[in-house]
């Protein structure tokens, strides 16, 4: 029996050794492993806790953002310091930014593999906000369509939180040094002057600090258009309930909405032609974008349909892709507050230490005693 077992194990041995060998390897590779080393790059983006979030902010952003976390590092920020550059009741803000949380974990956003945190809780945006504002020419904001859309005629009047918000928007992009930030198409001018502010600041201080951050506008519907009038973009601070839908809005308003959604009368069918048919290109782009698939594929089974039958059919889909995600924000709302709070905690620490690294890079080269 020994003599047997002591030949079984002098038989196994070279095979242990290498066992061990493996495990080994694989240990001391295991920390680069979990930490996702393979990716292909940083991921930022955020959207504004004002208000519910909506159908554009869902399939222009935060369905990409979704799908990058398992071919990149993703962080995903509520800007609340953007939000108030218009003001802002306290407590339906405080509110708002957990409602976003509950958003974006309920749309898909993993908080086990990507970082979630509301951005005041991180004090780097601001500070690398105003050292990036010190290396942008007034002309670059000067030609913002956001700020001349948002000031209006009162321009005079406007705060310099609204004016100065495109470097902050940098800020928050350069302090992770990101390298793609998806968005809605509505944001590419600020991506734009994003790289433009990256670029400045390497050649003041002649070295490659910050790469210049890709813009990812992706997907079939990078610019949702209201529901009431296909010329306006679908916005949070349309006047109109029906002009969009919120992803908070349970099957029978979601359905609501689409039945009531504006639609043209003297065309026969139902075809996309932006120019002719704004309305019902948008219904149809969103179709495509909710099924994924192109919009010519969308509109195959409605070529002799009327507008009630097409928006009965967009109303089934929409309703059941966007009212288990709706379900799902009220119930992290009511029954896990404390869940929320300790992501966003939990994000914010993790950003701080980011943050901290590119500061102190950015110190030593303005000339602060680091
Ligand atoms: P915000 O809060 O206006 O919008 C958040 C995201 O939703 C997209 N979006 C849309 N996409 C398609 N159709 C629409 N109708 C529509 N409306 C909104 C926006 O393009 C955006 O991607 N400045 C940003 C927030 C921000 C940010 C950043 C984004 C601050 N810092 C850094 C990226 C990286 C904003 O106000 O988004």
């Amino acid at each position: 029996m020994k003599t047997k077992s002591k030949q079984y194990s002098a038989r196994i041995m070279p095979f242990s050794v290498f066992l061990s060998f493996i495990l080994v390897q694989l240990s001391a590779k295991l920390p680069a492993i979990m930490a996702g080393n393979q990716k292909e790059g940083l991921v930022f983006s955020g959207v504004q806790p004002t208000g519910n979030l909506h159908l554009g902010n869902y399939l222009g952003a935060i369905r990409q953002w979704v799908r990058m976390q398992d071919s990149h590092h993703c962080i995903y920020c509520i800007v609340d310091l953007h939000a108030i550059t218009v003001f802002q009741n306290p407590e339906a803000l405080r509110e708002s930014i957990l409602t976003t949380a509950a958003t974006y974990i309920a749309c898909g956003v993993d908080p086990k593999r990507s970082i979630i945190f509301n951005q005041s809780a991180v004090p780097g945006h601001s500070e690398l906000a105003w050292i990036l504002g010190c290396h942008t020419p007034l002309g670059w904001l000067n030609r913002m369509t956001q700020f001349k859309e948002k000031a209006g005629k009162h321009r005079e009047n406007a705060v310099l939180g609204l004016y100065s918000y495109p470097v902050l928007m940098a800020a928050d992009i350069l302090l992770y040094k990101a390298t793609h930030v998806p968005v809605g198409e509505d944001q590419k001018q600020h991506l734009e002057l994003a790289r433009d502010i990256a670029g400045a600041f390497n050649r003041a201080y002649n070295q490659d600090v910050f790469p210049l951050p890709e813009p990812l506008i992706l997907g079939g519907a990078t610019r949702v258009m209201s529901l009431r009038d296909g010329s306006k973009k679908m916005s949070k601070s349309d006047e109109s309930d029906f002009s969009r839908i919120h992803l908070t809005d349970d099957a029978d308003t979601i359905r609501r909405k689409i039945m009531k959604a504006k639609a043209d009368m003297e065309f026969d069918g139902i075809y996309y032609d932006a120019e002719k048919r704004p309305e019902i290109s948008n219904l149809l782009t969103i179709l495509a974008a909710l099924q994924d698939v192109s919009v010519e594929e969308a509109q195959k089974p409605f070529a002799n349909a009327g507008n009630k039958e097409f928006k009965e059919a967009l109303a089934d889909v929409a309703v059941s892709t966007l009212s288990p995600i709706s379900t799902e924000i009220q119930r992290l709302i009511r029954d896990e507050r404390t869940y929320l709070m300790s992501i966003l905690e939990e994000g914010a620490d993790k950003s701080r230490k980011l943050s901290e690294v590119t500061l102190q890079e950015v110190h030593q080269l303005v000339g602060f005693l680091a």
